[in-house]
Order: structure tokens, then C-alpha cells, then sequence
């Protein structure tokens, strides 16, 4: 007889039963560690197999790999939600492994298949299925990275790819109103097949950090960026893609390589639109964004959500916020699917549990 798998060995564990004791809506968006992660290596030119789940920690890596060294990595971000029966959902999976792949080509790294990655996820799910908070109280937030391992001295692929998914309950990404402010100084990405925006690659982050941390002391939740070419389009905040509301008609900025295709946005622009909105994806101008009736900004973590004013060039611009917003009506459409209490019917919602 085959030996039991670790998931078995995980689903087995007494304490996969026992319901955490932590109060779900405390935990905002930071890291609780779960029991388990998932692993899976290749070297260079081959296909990834024989993923295991080992118990979340740390783990060891070379001084000399890709990751550390030259950046060589992504990562990708997706939720599994609690329905109110007490089954488990995943939310477009597939575009997460398909985003995961682009990015790895871009970088010259192998990736994990469509089909590893949904299962790897699966799998992670359910090994830390006593964290996925009850339905309402947050979400299960599954964090898959794809790094080069491999070590050497010289600049370069690496010689070796590990995927790993670990992740952590979460409740609300951010506290309160939004209140942006317009960055002039730094640009997050440039367009075209020269940029890195418009995939998850690790080094898109850090390099804004100056701009993000002098915003928050500022009093600002976040950053909204501008194009690098002429500095008069607006692109994306630090992690979530941005929308604007005039009158009937929504617009977002066309994602053109500096601009991360948000699976969020690519999903509120189909809801906006079998809602009866006019939607359009094109370049957006501050001068617009400045007198429209309504900003919101989408993601993975942030959900939906109404921005309540945009400072630039020190002059704070409010917009329309509450119930009533072109906003909230997509987020509730949206998060009704992803926890099973609006009919999903383009079949967006993968189920584990
Ligand atoms: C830079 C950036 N833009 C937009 C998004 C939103 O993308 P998604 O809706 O796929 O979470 C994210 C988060 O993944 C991000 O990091």
C-alpha cells in the first residue's frame, strides 16, 4: 500500500480540526503564521514535479541565489473565501498560474503548470483549512512565489527554481477612508515590453518604498503613480489598479506593460459591464481624474474600494464615497460571488472544500 501523502498526514494532524483563537477582524493585513506551506523545485530547463506541503518556517537558501543576488523572482496573490455553508472557494485560480507564467517568461524562469499551480494551492488550502476565517470575518490570503534558487556567482537564469505558497488569514487591507496623494517624483514602471509593471516581479516593490513611506507619514494611505514618459497619465497605486466614475461611464488606465493587469480589475470591468455601464480602458489624464464623481481602486487585497480624496500638486480633490457609489454596488456584486451568495455564472469560482 502507498504511503499516506503529506496531505493526508496534514488533514490527519489533531490540531487541522481546531478553530484558532484569534479575533479575525484584528488581524488587518499581517502576516499570521499558518501550519503548513507548499514546495516544489525544478532545475533550469526542466519541468516542475513531486510539490510537497512541509510545515510553514523558514527554510534555507544559497547567499548565492538568483533570488538574493539579481532579483531573479515573482509572486502572486489570491484568496480562498468561507461561504456561509462552510465550503471553501478560490476566486480565478487559473489567472493567478497564467500571470505567474508570464511573469516567469519575462524573467527566464521556469513555472510551475496551470493545472501544478491550482492543485498546489488546493492543497495549501486545505492543509491550513482551520485558518480560512468563518464566512464575513476575512479571508484565507495564499501568497505563491517563484524564485531562482540556484546559486552562482555570475549574472545570469539561475540554475535552479523553487515555487512555494504559504499563506496567512487577513481581514481589511486598509483602515478607514482613503486619502491618495499623486506621486511626481518616482515612477513605479515604464511601458512596453521594456518594463516589469505589468508583471509581479519582486523589484517592482522596493524601489518605491521612498515615495510610500513619505506619503504615510504624511497621513496619505497611498500613492497614486503617474507614467514615466510625460508624467500626465495615471497608472496604478503601490498594489491595486484604479478606476474612475463619471457620470454612466467608468474608465481605467490600459494596461500597457507598466501597469499590472489586476485579475480584480479584469473582473470588475466584466461586472461593470453586465451591470449596464459604459466601460472603457484607456489612457486617463490627472486632469480628468481630478473632476470625476467618483475614484476607486481594485485588488486582491483591497477588494473594491472608494478613494475619499487625491492630493496633487497640494491641492486635495474629494470624491463621492458611501453605499450609494458605482463602487460599492461592483463590490458587492464581486465579493457575493467570491463567497457564493451571488450566482457565479462565468464560472469565476474554483471550489476546495
Ligand atoms: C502593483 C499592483 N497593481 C494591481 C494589483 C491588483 O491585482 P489583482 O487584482 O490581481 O490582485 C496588485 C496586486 O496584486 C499589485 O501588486
Amino acid at each position: 500500500m502507498a504511503p499516506p501523502s503529506v496531505l493526508e498526514n496534514c488533514l490527519e494532524d489533531s490540531n487541522s480540526e481546531t478553530c484558532p483563537d484569534i479575533n479575525w477582524e484584528d488581524i488587518g493585513f499581517s502576516l499570521v503564521p499558518t501550519d503548513y506551506m507548499y514546495v516544489m523545485k525544478c532545475a533550469k530547463g526542466e519541468k516542475f514535479s513531486n510539490g510537497n506541503l512541509v510545515r510553514y518556517g523558514t527554510f534555507e537558501i544559497s547567499p548565492a541565489a538568483g533570488i538574493l543576488n539579481y532579483g531573479q523572482g515573482i509572486f502572486e496573490g489570491l484568496k480562498a473565501y468561507r461561504t456561509e455553508e462552510g465550503s471553501i472557494l478560490l476566486f480565478r485560480p487559473e489567472e493567478n498560474a497564467l500571470r505567474m507564467k508570464a511573469g516567469a517568461d519575462r524573467l527566464c524562469m521556469s513555472s510551475p503548470s496551470v493545472e501544478q499551480f491550482i492543485n498546489a494551492v488546493k492543497d495549501t488550502v486545505l492543509a491550513n483549512k482551520r485558518w480560512v476565517p468563518p464566512a464575513g470575518r476575512g479571508t484565507l490570503y495564499l501568497r505563491p512565489l517563484l524564485m531562482g534558487t540556484g546559486a552562482s556567482l555570475g549574472v545570469g537564469p539561475s540554475t535552479e527554481y523553487t515555487f512555494l505558497i504559504y499563506c496567512s488569514p487577513v481581514s481589511n487591507y486598509h483602515k478607514g477612508p482613503l486619502n491618495f496623494k499623486v506621486e511626481e517624483k518616482l515612477h513605479r514602471a515604464i511601458s512596453g515590453f521594456s518594463g516589469t509593471g505589468g508583471i509581479k516581479s519582486v523589484t517592482n516593490y522596493a524601489p518605491v518604498y521612498p515615495a510610500t513611506t513619505e506619503a504615510k507619514a504624511e497621513g496619505f494611505s497611498d500613492v497614486l503613480f503617474l507614467d514615466a514618459a510625460t508624467g500626465k497619465h495615471i497608472e496604478e497605486a503601490s498594489a491595486c489598479n484604479m478606476f474612475l466614475v463619471k457620470g454612466n461611464a467608468i474608465c481605467t488606465p490600459t494596461t500597457d506593460g507598466a501597469i499590472l493587469p489586476g485579475i480584480t480589475r479584469k473582473s470588475v470591468i466584466a461586472i461593470a459591464l453586465d451591470l449596464g455601464y459604459q466601460v472603457t480602458e484607456r489612457p486617463v489624464t490627472v486632469e480628468e481624474m481630478l473632476i470625476a464623481d467618483e475614484l476607486f481602486c481594485t485588488g486582491t487585497a483591497v477588494v473594491v474600494n472608494n478613494i475619499a480624496s487625491v492630493t496633487y500638486k497640494n491641492t486635495k480633490v474629494e470624491y463621492k464615497t458611501g453605499s450609494e457609489t458605482v463602487a460599492q454596488k461592483l463590490r458587492k456584486t464581486l465579493l457575493g460571488i467570491q463567497t457564493g451568495t451571488v450566482e457565479d455564472r462565468k464560472g469565476w469560482t474554483v471550489r476546495v472544500l
